[in-house]
């Protein structure tokens, strides 16, 4: 394993000690509300901050891009950045609906070289180093091979903090559910895009996401020979927000209904 990689799943696996220790007794877990179905725990910052402990034990010269804790780079730091979801899926975990994990990737040399996503509840790890593939725990992990769209199976998340794109959204909701086996919105970006790495899914697409929900995904994603763009097609996922992944085949059909389904002007909007 990278030795990059090492580190950031030595501080997953801290994270989700901590997650899994409060998931025991939820009633003590205390939440805050960030804004509109936006909530945080004290868990969520206690992870943070065991994570970025962690790696900047091991790399003091790194910089960091917390959801908590905002971006820190040390003086004169050194070209990397690491990206930090310490529970995607907060509102799940507040609920004990067991959907959730731990994201870290690593941005060097303007790409996500390094990932890891840990599921705490089910002891789930998967990691990716660009150009070395994709695992789950210690097995290699590829795309699905489906190749219809009415076939596959489609994983979204619902715009419920922007609502400037809910009709539109919601049309293509209809036709998706008319014209593939299904839709699931099961709560968590991060394992939404390393299912459609493991072939659980055969395509995901959701808007406005943060880089923080995406960075590890989308490296799990393409390491597993899918592909994944925003909803114009470019390469500025991380930065607008809005991604579409897949296998290659159900990912070319997905993006084609979305873009038909898309006025001109929202485009790439978040
Ligand atoms: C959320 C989850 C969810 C997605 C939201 C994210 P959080 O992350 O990934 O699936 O629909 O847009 O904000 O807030 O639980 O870390
Ligand atoms: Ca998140
Ligand atoms: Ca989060």
């Amino acid at each position: 394993m990278h030795p990059l990689l090492n580190t950031a799943v030595k501080a997953a696996r801290k994270a989700g000690a901590i997650i899994n220790r409060a998931s025991l007794d939820l009633d003590l877990v205390r939440v805050t509300t960030k804004g509109h179905a936006d909530f945080v725990t004290e868990i969520d910052k206690a992870a943070e901050q065991a994570i970025i402990e962690t790696l900047s034990q091991a790399y003091p010269d790194h910089g960091f891009l917390g959801e908590e804790s905002g971006a820190h780079r040390p003086a004169g730091a050194a070209d990397y950045t690491w990206i930090i979801d310490p529970i995607d899926g907060t509102t799940n975990f507040i609920h004990g609906f067991p959907q959730y994990a731990v994201s870290i990737g690593c941005l060097h040399g303007g790409q996500i070289t390094q990932g890891v996503i840990y599921d705490p509840s089910r002891n789930d790890l998967f990691t990716a180093t660009r150009g070395r593939g994709a695992f789950l725990n210690d097995r290699r992990l590829r795309v699905s091979k489906r190749d219809q769209l009415k076939d596959s199976l489609i994983g979204t998340g619902f715009p419920f903090r922007d609502m400037g794109r809910l009709d539109q959204y919601l049309k293509l909701f209809r036709h998706l559910t008319a014209n593939t086996a299904g839709l699931r919105r099961p709560g968590a970006a991060s394992l939404d895009l390393a299912y459609v790495a493991a072939g659980r899914l055969d395509a995901f697409f959701e808007y406005g996401l943060k880089p923080w929900d995406m960075a590890a995904g989308s490296l799990l994603v393409v390491e597993a020979g899918g592909l994944i763009c925003d909803d114009a097609g470019g390469t500025d996922y991380l930065g607008n927000g809005n991604v579409v992944c897949g296998n290659p085949k159900i990912h070319a059909q997905l993006l084609r209904i979305i873009q038909g389904h898309e006025p001109a002007d929202t485009a790439s909007q978040a």
